[in-house]
């Protein structure tokens, strides 16, 4: 279209997300795929080739002083956050993109909170499930009131904890009218997985009171239930909401299913976890935000913020023990604290499905 701004991005990471990013925005023409960044020279020369890139580096920080994007996007490993955040900021980009989970503690998130705040950058963090059609009409039919009087928003998966506890909370939220919690309590068993690079529990449940008087319900890893409608394993996520007159539930692999006030009997629809069909609106998205304030991002970061601290909220709590009451400050670094009050004991699996993964 004419007379419409076309922004310049520079994606670092070319792993699996990078990719997916890549490719979003060079196919999107209010983008300008301007440079890409990998550590790894083989790894980049192979994307450049793909992608028809340029202008590519080793070192984003070099890269990004040269070609001065309005888009600074990274989809790194959780450890890599704080630095690359630094490097957007530092070279005048007006939106961050980047990938759940915002980081591994507390402590960060913070810093990056406030860090972005102070700049003035829009920041986006990729809970891009939203955007299935699945999900949507799931969020059609709680907003319509069908269910009636929602007391309960609820989420599940099979995989581990940083890997997607954070998309379960933001959807939860999302269902729950983005409502903010007040305090969170949860239990976590485990060890397993904390020699990952998503470092966590094997096991998290817990539940959130949310500040409207909703009660939510979360729980994530070896011992979360099977769903079983659902073949591929990291997508066996359901995640909804009980009213007084029904319920209205999404199952990330599997469509979404309900019972409504006004039609008989359970209403069920198609709908799959696909990246080539959620990317594209998610990045046209961010070309909308970049245009008008006011079209803030579905995925922005401040409410990214708020899921990640109820998130954290769950280990202080397994690590204190009790209620944690929102919002958080400062802490221990909730993964180091974890490590000393995690039971040796084995976590038990709450199906067969989950054996390969936990052992139990
Ligand atoms: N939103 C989603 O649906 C979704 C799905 C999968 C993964 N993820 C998230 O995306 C992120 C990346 O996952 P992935 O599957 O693409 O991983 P990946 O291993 O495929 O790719 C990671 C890339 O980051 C690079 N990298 C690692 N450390 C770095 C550092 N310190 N500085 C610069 N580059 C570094 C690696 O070289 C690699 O190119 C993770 O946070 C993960 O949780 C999100």
């Amino acid at each position: 279209m004419t007379g419409q701004k076309i922004y310049k991005v520079v994606v670092v990471g070319m792993g699996k997300r990078g990719m997916h990013h890549a490719v979003a925005f060079k196919n999107n023409p209010r983008f300008e795929l301007a440079g890409i960044s990998t550590r790894d020279p083989a790894r980049l020369a192979k994307a450049a080739a793909g992608l028809g890139v340029a202008r590519t580096s080793t070192d984003p920080v070099g890269l990004c002083s040269e070609i001065k994007p309005d888009v600074f996007c990274f989809c790194t490993p959780p450890g890599a956050r704080l630095e690359l955040i630094k490097t957007g900021i530092q070279c005048g980009a007006a939106l961050i993109a980047y990938e759940k989970p915002m980081a591994l503690s507390m402590n960060v998130a913070l810093e990056i909170r406030d860090a972005v705040r102070a700049a003035g950058v829009k920041t986006v963090v990729s809970h891009q499930h939203r955007y299935g059609s699945h999900y949507q009409r799931v969020k059609e039919i709680i907003a319509s009131g069908e269910i009636g009087r929602v007391h309960t928003v609820y989420g599940h998966a099979v995989g581990w904890f940083l890997h997607l506890f954070t998309h379960l909370v933001d959807y939860m939220r999302w269902y729950n009218g983005g409502a903010e919690a007040e305090w969170v309590m949860g239990q976590a068993a485990g060890r397993g997985k904390l020699a990952d690079n998503h470092p966590s529990p094997d096991y998290v449940g817990g539940f959130i009171q949310f500040a409207d008087g909703v009660r939510g319900i979360v729980e994530c890893g070896a011992g979360a239930p099977d769903v079983p409608e659902v073949d591929y394993w990291w997508r066996k996520n359901r995640i909804g909401a009980q009213g007084t007159e029904g319920f209205a539930e999404v199952l990330t692999g599997g469509g979404w299913r309900a019972v409504t006030r006004g039609q008989k009997g359970v209403i069920a629809g198609e709908g799959c976890m696909n990246y080539d069909l959620e990317m594209p609106p998610y990045v046209q998205d961010i070309a909308q935000w970049l245009d008008d304030d006011t079209r803030i991002h579905p995925c922005n970061g401040e409410s990214a913020y708020k899921g990640f601290e109820i998130s954290m909220a769950m280990l202080r709590s397994v690590i204190q023990r009790g209620q944690v009451k929102l919002p958080l400050g400062q802490g221990e670094p909730e993964l180091d604290a974890l490590r000393n009050v995690l039971p040796e004991r084995p976590v038990l699996v709450s199906s067969e499905i989950n054996r390969k993964e936990y052992g139990g």
